[in-house]
């Protein structure tokens, strides 16, 4: 028998509405599989318990989440109270000390749930897009001079290391075996011509290693053409961490919109816990409205299961999703009128 730890994290706004339904699902599954057990470790973090303490998190947060076998985030932000910088500030802390360094955002339209590309259905989207999430364009690394003259300069230099470029594609070529063996790394380097370069060599070096797998390469304007033009091209997408953020929202929306889209922040090598989320944020505008789609967070739980090695939960809660939408169960962000909460008794009934 397996005993897992999860820290759940709900957050804010609609954060804690959706972590629900996820929870409701996760505790079915583990209610039927006697071989797995979820221990879970409810936080308070967030707006609230910035308002009352003046900080969002506890001072010893990354000890508190150390130890656990993975992290349940729901979403955080409140900005109207609060600037989002501080509310995101753990989570881009979380992702960096704790190395996780494959941001994995699957887009699979299901069946029932309206495409947004005409003549494109549920044979035609099923990629995931691998984005590299610790180095790059998002690396805090530069400077400005001459603040405020008009001769002010900023300079923002991107980071692409090869150890860090070697070890995503390696995660990604790893999944494509799982799936249709072929792999489309992202890059632009007919106008970048050191980092994207290496990129390109790395990948020359690594086909060989992978000659199972297809691997095939396209500039990141090409690739928003493809992905509406053609997604059905696409298995394994490994991107930067800017092109990676880029392809991501486009794969989002290609894939049924924000209210399906799930994601992890993977330490592949399980040094750290790894942290599985929505893509989507803590909507303010629909919060305590009870209408929020928490498919996205039940879709994340289920990574989170396949990532503890526990695939087959994983499959099992997908093929609920499945049945629940196919039959209708939708949200209004998806047409439909059921609650949030009833399309998670939705899905429960379909496991
Ligand atoms: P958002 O993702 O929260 O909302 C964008 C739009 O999508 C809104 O109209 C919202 O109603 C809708 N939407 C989002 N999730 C939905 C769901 N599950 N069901 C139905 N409709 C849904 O993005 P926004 O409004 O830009 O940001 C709101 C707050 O969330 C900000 O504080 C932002 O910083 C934060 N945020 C947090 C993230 C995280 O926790 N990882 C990620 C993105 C944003
Ligand atoms: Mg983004």
């Amino acid at each position: 028998m397996s005993t897992y730890r999860i820290a759940v994290y709900p957050g804010d706004g609609i954060g804690p509405d959706v972590t629900a339904e996820a929870l409701r699902v996760l505790n079915s599954v583990q209610g039927t599989e006697p071989e797995l057990t979820l221990e879970f470790e409810h936080l308070d973090w967030g707006y609230r318990r910035w308002e009352q303490t003046g900080r969002v998190v506890p001072d010893d947060f990354l000890e508190i989440l150390k130890p656990v076998n993975a992290i349940l985030l729901g979403a955080v932000g409140w900005p109207e109270k609060i600037s989002d910088h501080l509310t995101l500030a753990p989570l881009v802390a979380i992702r960096q000390t704790f190395d996780q360094y494959a941001c994995v955002r699957p887009a699979r339209l299901y069946p029932g749930v309206p495409s947004v590309l005409a003549g494109k259905g549920t044979d035609d989207i099923d990629f995931v897009v691998i984005r590299e999430n610790s180095e790059g364009e998002y690396v805090n690394n530069g400077g400005r001079l001459r603040r405020g003259q008009p001769d002010e300069v900023a300079v923002q230099t991107a980071l692409h290391t090869r150890r860090g470029i070697e070890r995503i594609l390696r995660y990604g070529y790893a999944m494509a075996r799982t799936r249709r063996s072929k792999l489309t790394m992202i890059t632009k380097s007919n106008a970048m011509g050191y980092g994207y370069v290496l990129w390109d060599e790395i990948l020359e070096e690594l086909s060989a290693e992978f000659s199972d797998v297809e691997s095939e390469r396209q500039h990141c304007d090409a690739a928003a053409m493809n992905l509406v033009r053609r997604p059905e091209s696409f298995d394994v997408i490994v991107a930067s961490n800017l092109f990676g953020d880029l392809l991501t929202d486009l794969g989002g929306v290609i894939g049924g919109g924000l209210g399906l889209a799930a994601s992890t922040n993977t330490n592949p090598e399980r040094a750290f816990p790894s942290m599985f989320e929505p893509v989507h944020g803590s909507a303010p505008d629909i919060a305590g409205k009870g209408i929020a789609n928490p498919i996205a967070a039940i879709l994340s739980a289920a990574m989170m299961l396949d990532h503890l090695g526990h695939r087959e939960s994983g499959q099992r809660i997908r093929g609920a999703v499945e049945r629940a939408l196919a039959d209708g169960c939708h949200t209004p962000d998806l047409g439909g009128t059921l609650t949030t909460e009833q399309v998670g008794e939705a899905v429960v009934e379909r496991l």
